[in-house]
Formats: structure tokens, sequence, C-alpha cells
């Protein structure tokens, strides 16, 4: 696996491929890369003649009061990870060389991004479409594989693409997660043992609602407060949003007769965790 860290060592290398009629996979990461982003790399490796994966901590999505400073960071390992599940290249640039100077265009899909995450997180989305459509525009993958973990990311980065036309095709990925049922997230890492036992009020009341659509309810209001009450018995968790939304628009639903997201943050202590699912029998 080669390693790079500027853009015009990538550019030559995916000139190089591309002139061989090989097909390009990529998944963009952070870093701190953990069993999910194993399996989205793996899917990208059955799938495309070359893999690309970044690691970037990327500035522009974080508020000023997050934790871009303290985000977990282990180059030497994602390394090990990307190279076990089968990359061909991992490019990790420096802040410097994927904002250089003034950068003054941004990527931002207003209203997709403002609820959900996005509301306790503002700009949070514009920071990301940003991030990924430099990354599209320097790797040109065919196919890019993102986690449904993060599914207003998944739905707005569908979106992007499809406004823009960027000739990328954007594979969605099951949520990988602990036996428990905890989902995996590189900001699990903060968690003490307690925390840790605590958050998993989010993926096991998220697995009730499932059952209560299962069994045939269809208030919206009715699976919010449901969740909502099984949050609130964890003492050491605090809710954060549950929204039930159209799987496309991301608006609110109050009678469910289409497909739907049902998503929820929490925060354990400082650290904001996220999940979800989709319900799609009607
Ligand atoms: O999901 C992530 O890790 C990030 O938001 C992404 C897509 C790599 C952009 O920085």
């Amino acid at each position: 696996m080669q390693s790079v860290s500027k853009i015009k060592e990538v550019r030559e290398i995916i000139k190089d491929w591309k002139s061989g009629g090989f097909s390009i996979g990529f998944v963009a990461t952070m870093g701190y890369l953990h069993a999910g982003h194993k399996s989205l790399i793996e899917l990208a490796r059955q799938q495309n003649d070359r893999v690309v994966v970044s690691v970037f901590v990327n500035p522009t999505q974080f508020g000023p009061n997050e934790d871009f400073a303290k985000y977990p960071r282990d180059i030497e390992h994602d390394w090990q990870i990307c190279q076990e599940a089968g990359a061909d290249l991992l490019f990790a640039p420096a802040v410097t060389e994927m904002y250089p100077d003034n950068n003054l265009a941004y990527i931002d899909l207003k209203e997709l991004g403002d609820n959900l995450c996005g509301a306790s997180r503002p700009g949070h989305f514009r920071g990301v479409c940003t991030v990924v459509g430099k990354l599209f525009n320097i790797i040109t993958p065919d196919q890019a594989y993102f986690g449904q973990k993060d599914a207003q990311q998944l739905a707005i980065i569908k979106k992007m693409v499809k406004d823009l036309n960027f000739a990328v095709k954007i594979i969605a990925c099951p949520i990988v997660r602990e036996p428990d049922g905890l989902a995996l997230s590189s900001r699990n890492a903060y968690l003490s043992t307690q925390q840790r036992q605590a958050a998993l009020i989010l993926s096991q009341s998220l697995q009730a609602a499932q059952e209560l659509l299962l069994k045939g309810e269809r208030d919206a209001q009715v699976i919010r407060e449901f969740i909502s009450e099984q949050i609130a018995s964890e003492p050491l968790v605090k809710s954060d949003y549950i929204e039930l939304v159209d799987t496309l628009t991301l608006k609110p639903v109050k009678n469910i007769t289409a497909p739907i997201l049902v998503a929820a943050a929490i925060y354990v202590g400082k650290t904001r965790l996220i999940d979800n699912f989709l319900f799609e029998e009607i």
C-alpha cells in the first residue's frame, strides 16, 4: 500500500490507474479507524480495481466548541487497518494542503443540514460537503463508500453528488455494532466503562422503537416519546434529538406512511453519540 500526503502525488497515481483502465473505490475518513471503517474499505476492495482511503480530520466540520483539537488520531494504526483491509493508497494530507491560504469556496446544501445533527452543529455539513467535494475532485473515484450510521451525512452527500453532477456512485454501507449493540464510532474512545454501559440505551431504545413500528404503530409522536422516555431512564445520558424524518428530504413526519429514518443523538458526559435505523416496510 502506498501512502501520500500531497494532492499532486495522488493525482499522478490516479492518472496512472485511470490510463490502465482501473476502477477506483474511495473511503473518506477522519482516521482513528475501527471495524466500521474497515467494513467500508473491504467492500470497496471487493467492488473496485483500486481502493483509496483518505485520513483527514477536517477542521471546517467542527464548531468552535467541538473536539477538533482532541479528536483521536493514530495514523500508524490507521495505516495498519487500511493495509489489512486491502487498500492500495492512503491519502493523509495536512490541513494546509487541503485548505491552503484563504479558502473561499464552500459547498452548502442549506436546509438539509439544518435539522437533526445540523441543529446542534451549525455549519457542520457545510464543512463535510466542502471536504468531500474537494476529495472527490482530487481522487475522482467511480464509487465512494459511506456508513449508514451517519445517515444525515449520507443523505446530504447523495444530494450533493446529484445537484453538482459529481461522476461518482455513492454506496451506503450498514452500521457496524459491538456485540452488545453499541454502534461503532471513533468517539466511543472517549467513554469511561460506566459511560459506555450507559450509552447502550441509545441502540436499545431504537431497537425497541423498531419493534413498535413492526407491530403497527404509525404515529411518529408516540415513537418519539417512547424513545425519549427510554433515554431519560438512563441518568448518565442526555438526549440531543430524536427525530422521525423522510429519508430524502429529512423533514419530520407525523404519520408514518412512507420509508422513514428514525435518528437520535445523545450526550454521555461531553461525548455526543448518534444512531439510527431505516424503517421501510409500510
Ligand atoms: O464521516 C466522516 O468521518 C467525515 O464526516 C468525512 C466524511 C470523512 C468528512 O470529513
